[in-house]
């Protein structure tokens, strides 16, 4: 919480591209050393060497991604889908709530959570103060599943890039990821919730908080408790 946004992309930036250069200068060195592990032809090394050259766009809008998304049909959900559900509320929020995916309710308004779920994420967002103004909800894939099914590993594997740069654009201090899919997707393990939740995890240097899915808790209404421990720990981290 001390480096402000601005500073926070700069210091992207520029890992990115002191990675870009090690990789270079690891291949050209590779290349002079006669390796044949890799393709180091000079076609392939010209190739990386502009990867540090390119514009890195590490500010764009959420109105420029959405425009990218377009009617996105990138994968099969697309056919059933009634509508994306990109994601809404704050584009300079602390404060991130990452689903699973759309469900009925949300593919009828794209809208993320106004079902039943949504209703209870509403009441746990104003219990640690805030509003779905102030934050911003969205979620792993943006199109419904039919029948609510788990998203598929390449539906997640096509759909999570876009995530990721609604992510960079917004640069939050916080995500919530709520739920099994949010948790394991954003953090990149098979670790269960159960064992995620109420500690705080790095995504691209932002501080990640897992909690039980508002879905889940309404069918396990005993595991409220634990959520509010997770949000207490999340108020006192956003200084509330
Ligand atoms: N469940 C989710 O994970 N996301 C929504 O938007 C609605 C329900």
């Amino acid at each position: 919480m001390t480096s402000s946004p601005r500073n926070k992309e700069e210091d992207v930036s520029q890992v990115f591209k002191e990675t870009v250069e090690e990789i270079n200068n690891t291949f050209q060195f590779l290349a002079e050393t006669g390796w044949k592990g890799f393709d180091c032809s000079e076609e392939s090394l010209k190739k990386i060497e502009k990867w540090g050259g390119e514009d890195i766009k590490l500010s764009e809008t959420l109105e420029e991604i959405r425009v990218d998304l377009g009617d996105c049909q990138r994968c099969r959900l697309s056919k059933q889908r009634r509508h994306i559900v990109f994601g809404s509320g704050n584009p300079h929020a602390r404060l991130v709530f990452v689903g699973e995916g759309p469900g009925y309710d949300e593919d009828q308004k794209g809208e993320p959570f106004v079902g039943a779920a949504g209703q209870l994420l509403t009441k746990i967002i104003e219990a640690i103060k805030f509003t779905r103004k102030h934050v911003y909800i969205c979620n792993i894939i943006k199109c419904r599943p039919p029948g609510n099914r788990n998203p598929m590993s390449d539906e997640i594997r096509t759909c999570f890039p876009f995530l990721k740069r609604q992510i960079l654009a917004i640069k939050p201090e916080f995500i919530c990821a709520l739920g099994t899919f949010a948790a394991q997707t954003l953090l990149e393990t098979k670790i269960p919730i159960s064992k995620l939740r109420g500690q705080f995890h790095n995504y691209m240097g932002i501080k990640v908080i897992p909690t039980y899915h508002p879905a889940y808790l309404l069918r396990n209404t005993d595991k409220k408790r634990d959520c509010w421990e997770d949000m207490k720990k999340l108020m006192a981290a956003l200084g509330g």
